[in-house]
């Protein structure tokens, strides 16, 4: 589907955006449940799967690796694994396609299984940097070659006897982690990972919920967190509810902030504490954000979240808060540019490494809008306007985040605004469009 060109333009709709939806399920969630699922016993479910292309990619991975991925209904799946250390080695090489996470969780998989396997993805994929886990997981006994930089294809020998890790992250990446304890799965002992700061725990909360055991401390400093994981445990086959992703939801979030008389329920929303960085920026900015029927479902927190129009203000974000937000900064740009004065984002320098160089293109995509933006050292500063002129094109370098937060752009600004290819937009929210032009009724905003 990302083999073909989609270029679009997004306008001021017609009227406000009004009604509940429902985004697709956690990405995050997805990946690691199909991943999980094949290294279980027994059969697990997965209701609420997003069916997006990069998830989509993972099981397909996991079937070249001998396990068992049937598509039962929309978002329902069953997996068959083949137990801790039961994977095959896949017969061609498996393409991630535009997915650092499912590459990064993945090369953690195949490093404690000891057979060989090639990994490759998309022309963006293929470009981002993959020493961030090959260097920790070489100490596990596993063998890697790659292109010049660490980049992909990315060929791996497997650890016949892997050895438990025990490393420091230097960045605070849950694709990191998640890597080396996915690899620590299979090592005989104790692998122990410590962040720097708290990232995203699905990968530890999913792991408890599979039986293994998990225990988790704070770093001296309390910033940070201590993972340690008993290897090769026995994983049971589990039921998984995926609640709707909160990364996707930002955008009919902040669209909902910004079009005047908007009054939208996003559904489901997991409101996992590692995720919510962008929900409390936003609150400090002014918005009107009301979490309703806040529950548990499938070890996860989840609510409702009414989101109504609100005059938004610029703050400061903290680097600290880039770990529950890492996914947001585009579309917090967008709100930020309608927002009154100045707003500094700080400490982005994980964003270069994203899909695209996220921190270059985000401050491109405003300022061929007339926006006045600055990059200085790691921060974006984006000086808020009211309402954006618009009337730009902005380039999406294959990234969907950049192409849904452009769209969001364009129903704000005085001109509409062109969007060179949305295609890469089927990766993580699959009918975006559909169901944004859906809130708006009449004409869709988008053509
Ligand atoms: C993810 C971790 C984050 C995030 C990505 C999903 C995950 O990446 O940007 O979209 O599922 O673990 P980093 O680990 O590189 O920060």
């Amino acid at each position: 589907m990302t083999d073909t060109i989609r270029p679009l333009t997004a306008s001021r709709p017609a009227a406000p955006l009004r009604g509940a939806i429902q985004v697709p399920g956690d990405k995050s969630i997805s990946h690691r449940a199909l991943m999980f699922g094949a290294m279980a016993v027994g059969e697990t479910t997965i209701e609420g799967l997003l069916e997006g292309e990069d998830v989509l990619r993972t099981a397909s991975a996991m079937r070249a690796l001998g396990a068992i991925v049937i598509q039962d209904g929309p978002g329902r799946w069953r997996v068959s694994g083949r137990g801790v250390g039961g994977l095959a080695e896949p017969a061609d090489v498996l393409d991630m396609g535009n997915s650092g996470t499912a590459a990064r969780l993945l090369a953690g998989v195949l490093a404690s299984h000891g057979f060989f396997s090639v990994l490759t993805g998309d022309a963006s994929l293929r470009g981002r940097p993959m020493r961030r886990v090959t260097d920790p997981l070489a100490m596990s006994g596993a063998r890697f070659w790659s292109r010049e930089g660490g980049r992909l294809p990315l060929a791996i020998q497997g650890a016949l006897e892997p050895m438990p890790l025990e490393y420091v992250l230097p960045v605070a990446s849950a694709q990191v982690k998640s890597a080396v304890l996915l690899c620590g799965l299979n090592a005989r002992g104790i692998t122990i990972v410590t962040e720097p700061a708290a990232t995203r725990d699905h990968s530890e909360n999913m792991l408890r919920h599979f039986g293994a055991v998990v225990e988790v401390t704070p770093t001296e400093d309390g910033a940070g967190r201590i993972i340690r994981l008993t290897g090769q445990p026995e994983l049971m086959a589990a039921r998984i509810d995926v609640p709707a992703d909160p990364s996707s939801a930002a955008f009919p979030m902040v669209a909902a902030l910004l079009v005047p008389g908007s009054d939208v329920t996003l559904l489901g929303v997991g409101l996992n504490p590692l995720r919510t960085g962008l929900l409390k920026t936003l609150r400090e900015m002014g918005a009107d954000i009301e979490t309703l029927r806040e529950r548990t479902e499938g070890g996860e927190p989840v609510g409702d979240l009414r989101v109504r129009h609100s005059m938004l203000r610029a703050t400061e974000v903290p680097v600290s808060r880039a770990p529950s937000m890492i996914d947001e900064y585009p579309v917090l740009a967008v709100a930020a540019a309608c927002a009154a004065g100045t707003t500094r984002m700080r400490g982005l320098h994980e964003l270069r490494v994203k899909e695209s160089d996220r921190l270059a293109a985000t401050a491109a995509l405003l300022s061929t809008n007339g926006v006045a933006v600055e990059i200085v050292d790691d921060d974006l500063i984006v000086h808020g306007v009211g309402a954006p002129p618009g009337g730009g094109l902005v380039a999406t370098h294959m990234d969907h985040r950049l192409a849904m937060s452009a769209l969001v752009l364009g129903l704000v600004s005085n001109d509409p605004v062109r969007v060179d290819d949305t295609a890469f937009i089927e990766t993580s929210f699959p009918g975006f469009t559909t169901l944004l032009a859906g809130l708006v009724g009449g004409a869709s905003p988008f053509r």
